[in-house]
Formats: structure tokens, C-alpha cells, sequence
């Protein structure tokens, strides 16, 4: 598929300044002249602040980076993960559309997002809360058919399950992630027919949904607070720090 940027740009980038830090600490990661190696992760929270990547925040972290734009550019465009274009306010839908998925009834969800979203993949609906994609293999596949929303999984899917999660989230509901079909995660619908020991200590919820409850980040955008800063021989996660470290 052609990975063109929106022809829509904003005028400028700058991240806030929780994600700015976050941005420099992850940079301190790398050994000096290696500052590249943090285009993925910094491309991805200019994205997660503002919901797509745009050409502004690319060039913005090339200029961080001390790279030429032509090289964000190429790694914006080459991965799929990066949303080139606007996505909906609430929620952008990732369907998996892979061999289980399919096997499974993806195609019913695609006609949900196709009927309440927008005809195309990546068109904002008509009240700009939503967007949705085709996705290849998400790693569910036992529990197909399923799609991602924001940071969950929303698994054992039914094209009525979908609409009703689309509906709950436009009128500002989280629903539960994780299967939507009472099973506890990926086991035998009938319940476990093995490694039952664990069966009366184990959480209401599978441990992904707990931990998606207790965050609940579920379709929330970063914005720096959220997230501590993973860089302790820095004093603030600084550059400054990491060379007066290789200095010492
Ligand atoms: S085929 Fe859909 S998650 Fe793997």
C-alpha cells in the first residue's frame, strides 16, 4: 500500500513538556553519534500526543535527532503503525483481518466500521470521533475474530458485540476490553479442562484486562505524566547527564 502524508499539515510540532523529557531520556539511551536509534519510540509519542504523525512532529524529531527529514520520512512511511492521517477523536478501530479473523467473521466487523464509521478505512466518521483499518495478524488469533482500540484488545468479536463498543465509546464509555464472549482468556469456551490449580485464586478479570483497568489508559492519549521517566543515571533523563557519564 502507498504510504503518502495527508495533504492537511498542521504548521508546527513541539512536545508537551512531560513528552519532551520523556523524548530526551529516551534519547540518552544510545551512545553518542547513535541519537538515531530513538526515532521509533520518539516518532511513536509524537503520534500518541497528538493522535497521528504528522509532517511537523516528523521533522520536528529529525531536528532532535540531528537527522536529515528524508530519513523520519522513511521510517514514518515504511511502518504501518504510524497513522500518516487523522484519526478519529475517540478512537481509531484496527481490525485484523488475518486468516483467523477472517476464518472467524472479520469481513462482519469490517461491514460494523464500513456501516457506522465511514465507507473507507482511515476516513474520519461524519462527527470525527472515529476511524478504522484493516491490520494484519495481531497476535490473537485464539480468540478471533478480535480488534484493537486504542491500547486493548477487544477479543471474540461478534459484528453486534462491535457495534455496541462503538456506541458505548461514542457516548464517552470505555467498555471492558478483552473476550466479549464470557471467556477468561483464550481457554476452551466450556471453561478449563486442565491446569485447573490456580482456578479459585485467579483475578475477576484476565491479568491484560486488570492491567488495562487498573491504567486506564484503554483510548487515552499520552501525554508525558502517565509514563515515569526510565533513565537513572540522569538527573532529569538529560543528555547532559549521559555525556557527563561517558566523559567520567
Ligand atoms: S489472525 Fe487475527 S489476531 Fe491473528
Amino acid at each position: 500500500m502507498l504510504r503518502r502524508l495527508h495533504p492537511d499539515q498542521p504548521d508546527s510540532f513541539a512536545f508537551t513538556p512531560d513528552n519532551l523529557a520523556w523524548a530526551e531520556a529516551q534519547i540518552s539511551k544510545y551512545p553518542a553519534g547513535r541519537e538515531a536509534s530513538a526515532i521509533i519510540p520518539l516518532l511513536w509519542r509524537a503520534q500518541e500526543q497528538e493522535g497521528w504523525l504528522t509532517k511537523p512532529a516528523i521533522e520536528h524529531v529529525c531536528d532532535m535527532l540531528g537527522l536529515a527529514h528524508i530519513r523520519g520520512l522513511e521510517v514514518a512511511t515504511f511502518y504501518f503503525m504510524f497513522q500518516l492521517q487523522p484519526v478519529g477523536n475517540v478512537a481509531h478501530i484496527q481490525v485484523c483481518g488475518t486468516t483467523s479473523c477472517m476464518i472467524c467473521g472479520a469481513e462482519d466487523l469490517i461491514g460494523v466500521c464500513k456501516e457506522l464509521i465511514a465507507a473507507e478505512p482511515h476516513q474520519l466518521s461524519a462527527d470525527g470521533k472515529f476511524s478504522w483499518e484493516e491490520v494484519e495478524c495481531l497476535g490473537s488469533c485464539s480468540n478471533a475474530p478480535m480488534a484493537q482500540i486504542g491500547k486493548d484488545y477487544y477479543e471474540d468479536l461478534t459484528a453486534e458485540h462491535l457495534a455496541g463498543i462503538i456506541d458505548r465509546l461514542s457516548a464517552g464509555e470505555v467498555p471492558l476490553p478483552g473476550p466479549q464472549n464470557g471467556r477468561y482468556a483464550s481457554e476452551p469456551f466450556g471453561g478449563l479442562t486442565s491446569l485447573k490449580d490456580y482456578e479459585p485464586d485467579k483475578l475477576p478479570v484476565n491479568a491484560s484486562v486488570d492491567l488495562a483497568v487498573r491504567l486506564g489508559d484503554t483510548i487515552k492519549r499520552i501525554d508525558g505524566t502517565e509514563a515515569p521517566l526510565l533513565a537513572p543515571w540522569g538527573d532529569a533523563g538529560g543528555r547532559a547527564s549521559r555525556n557527563e557519564t561517558e566523559g567520567a
